[in-house]
């Protein structure tokens, strides 16, 4: 059976970028493959955080995989900081790590803005995140398209490390998905759907009530020629908009230029909207059950502890292999 890996930061509210991108597509593969699904919490420190909210933000992520429909029956869920092995797992791979190959990952490129009070954190951040997905021999890691130089990084320093030390990790393989690996801003459509945008139009939160769905659509950023058409670099915002209908219906863009191409921005704008909004009301629903069930903590307690004993294994080969002395 193969093996999946993939994490989420509980750093801001999750959007419909993130749920699109990552969140949606992870319900699926929980029929074909064994799950790891991880509350990136480590990797939220990189940048300064308040820390009662980092605590009640990992808790609502929990809820918010649950609530998307992770099964907790088929697959681990868990907190990064529960399993130690991803912090001894990232240091060992910091060893084999070059300076300026962390030095080119755009991430820390636009984060850090290679300023030197950027912690050391942040620029090792794709090496933890290596650590995460090789712990586990991932297969494939469902993520967004902005992961894919990290997933570059967390191959090469596998191979590597297989070729220093002996074979001990599998090549793992990222799993970007066809529409909607890149959903843009509503408010700015050059520009990614993003967590750390200044304004509330940025983004779709998926907690947001159904008319503050529908505002945002309705003030969409688009273009002034009027005409429904599949472009994204001449018409990224009724593009993203195409996009998101078509994932959320599962009608095909194609399908969906063919139909609204007479019907004006306002029709698509309000359709998208209420597409978005039938999609969510079921989620907000569960993540309100989820929330007051108070099984959130039991699931995590009971992923961790497979998580400590798969990832466990893999460090114990790392160390081995890389010539320290066994307990
Ligand atoms: P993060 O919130 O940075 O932890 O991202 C969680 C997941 O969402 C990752 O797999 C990202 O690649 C994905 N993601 C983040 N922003 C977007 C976006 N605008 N469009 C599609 N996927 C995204
Ligand atoms: N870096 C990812 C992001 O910002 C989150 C992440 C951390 C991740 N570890 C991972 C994603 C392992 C996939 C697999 O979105």
């Amino acid at each position: 059976m193969k093996r999946v890996f993939s994490g989420m930061q509980p750093t801001g509210d999750l959007h419909l970028g993130n749920y699109i991108g990552a969140l949606k597509r992870f319900i699926p593969l929980q029929e074909e493959a064994e799950c790891f699904f991880c509350v990136v919490d480590l990797h939220a420190l990189t940048v300064p955080r308040d820390p009662e909210e980092l605590r009640s933000k990992t808790l609502e992520l929990a809820g918010l995989y649950l609530a998307a429909g992770l099964d907790p029956e088929r697959s681990a869920l868990f907190v990064q900081s529960h399993n130690p092995a991803h912090s001894e797992g990232a240091w060992l791979l910091q060893c084999i790590t070059r300076m300026g190959e962390l030095g080119r990952m755009t991430q820390f490129k636009d984060k850090g803005k290679g300023s030197d009070s950027a912690t050391a954190g942040l620029f090792s951040y794709p090496v933890l995140m290596a650590a995460d997905i090789l712990l586990y021999q991932a297969d494939l890691v469902p993520v967004g398209e902005d992961q894919k130089q990290h997933l570059e990084l967390t191959r090469d320093l596998a191979d590597r490390f297989n070729r220093i030390y002996g074979e001990v990790f599998k090549i793992p393989e990222p799993q970007i998905g066809e529409t909607g690996a890149r959903i843009m801003a509503l408010d700015n459509p050059e520009k990614k759907m993003s967590k750390s945008a200044d304004s509330s139009l940025n983004s779709i939160q998926l907690l947001d009530d159904p008319d503050l769905i529908l505002k945002k659509f309705k003030r969409a950023v688009t273009d002034s020629e009027n005409r429904i058409r599949y472009d994204r670099e001449n018409k990224p915002g009724i593009s993203n908009l195409l996009d998101i209908h078509s994932v959320m219906t599962g009608e095909s863009v194609d399908s969906l230029v063919e139909r609204y191409r007479d019907k004006g921005y306002g029709h698509l704008k309000i359709d998208t909207a209420e597409a978005v909004i039938q999609e969510l009301k079921p989620l907000q629903e569960r993540f309100r059950d989820v929330m007051e069930s108070g099984e959130v903590q039991r699931v995590l307690a009971r992923g961790a502890e497979r998580a400590r004993e798969v990832a466990g294994e893999t460090l114990s080969r790392m160390q081995q292999a890389m010539g320290l002395v066994s307990k």
